[in-house]
């Protein structure tokens, strides 16, 4: 019996067919995924990388509640084209505390990995109220209500909370504090800035909604926005990198 032969008892049986699929792809997942447990790039802690704000996380709520996922991912890859238009691939490291992760695979519109610091909060409030006012061709959805509407916040300890209890490092001390920090973090000249930015370093403190006077979805989500990709000093980590 030819080689050939042998092989068509895959081709005229489903279930060996099935068994076999199965066999390879348990092969093809230990071989892709096991290293990963392994390589120092995948599991190293990286300087910078911390959890988010109560704000932010009140943001990044938003952000899921509303499926900007479904257009938006948030992983920029190691390839030339991708590095130049973005800014420095992601790192592994960068998404610890994502939970659940928004990496993605859907861009109709860009990636936003990178997004922290590129435009003014101005931007994003008149970009999110109506995204063709700034892109013409644009077509992503108006999130007009955003800006008018009071962000809920009562429940961030709790959001806070299931995130420590799925590893996400929050103190004891952060959880107290987590309502104040919320509103302090939307407020701009706050005598409790200081302390804020030492729970949550390099955490932007300001009123991102344009409205002083009240604290709205469009404030967290903004928040959220202009820390994307910021916790990382790439100049740093770049550096040790070379070193190493
Ligand atoms: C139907 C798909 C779609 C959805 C849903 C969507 N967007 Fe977009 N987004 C786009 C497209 C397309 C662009 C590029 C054109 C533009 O800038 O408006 C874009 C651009 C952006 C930009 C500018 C990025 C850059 O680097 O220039 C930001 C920020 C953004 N979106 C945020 C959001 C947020 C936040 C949400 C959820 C509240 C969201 N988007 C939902 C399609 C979408």
């Amino acid at each position: 019996m030819s080689l050939w032969n042998r092989h068509k008892i895959f081709e005229t049986n489903s279930i060996v067919l099935i068994l076999g699929i199965l066999v390879m792809i348990a092969i093809g997942g230990l071989v892709e995924i096991v290293p990963l447990y392994y390589l120092k790039s995948t599991i190293e802690k990286v300087d910078g990388v911390r959890p988010y704000s109560p704000l932010e996380l009140a943001g990044r709520n938003i952000y899921v509640r509303e499926g900007c996922y479904n257009c938006h991912s948030q992983m920029v890859r190691p390839l030339r084209d991708e590095v130049e238009r973005y800014g420095h691939y992601s790192l592994a490291a960068e998404s610890m505390y994502d939970r659940p992760f928004q990496w993605g695979s859907k861009r109709t519109g860009p990636d936003l990995a990178r997004l922290g610091g590129k435009y003014s909060d101005e931007w994003h409030r008149a970009h999110l109220a109506d995204p063709r006012s700034i892109v013409p061709g644009s077509i992503m959805p108006a999130y007009g209500w955003l800006a008018q509407t009071p962000l809920k916040a009562d429940e961030i300890v709790q959001d806070m909370k299931v995130q420590k209890l799925l590893g996400v490092p929050y103190s004891d001390d952060m959880l107290v504090r987590a309502a104040a920090d919320l509103r302090v973090q939307a407020t701009t000249d706050d005598p409790e800035a200081d302390a804020l930015a030492r729970r949550y370093p390099k955490a932007v403190i300001r009123d991102f909604d344009g409205d002083p006077t009240r604290i709205t979805e469009a404030d967290a989500l903004i928040a959220y926005l202009q820390v994307l990709g910021t916790q990382v000093d790439f100049r740093l980590y770049d550096n040790k990198a070379n070193v190493r």
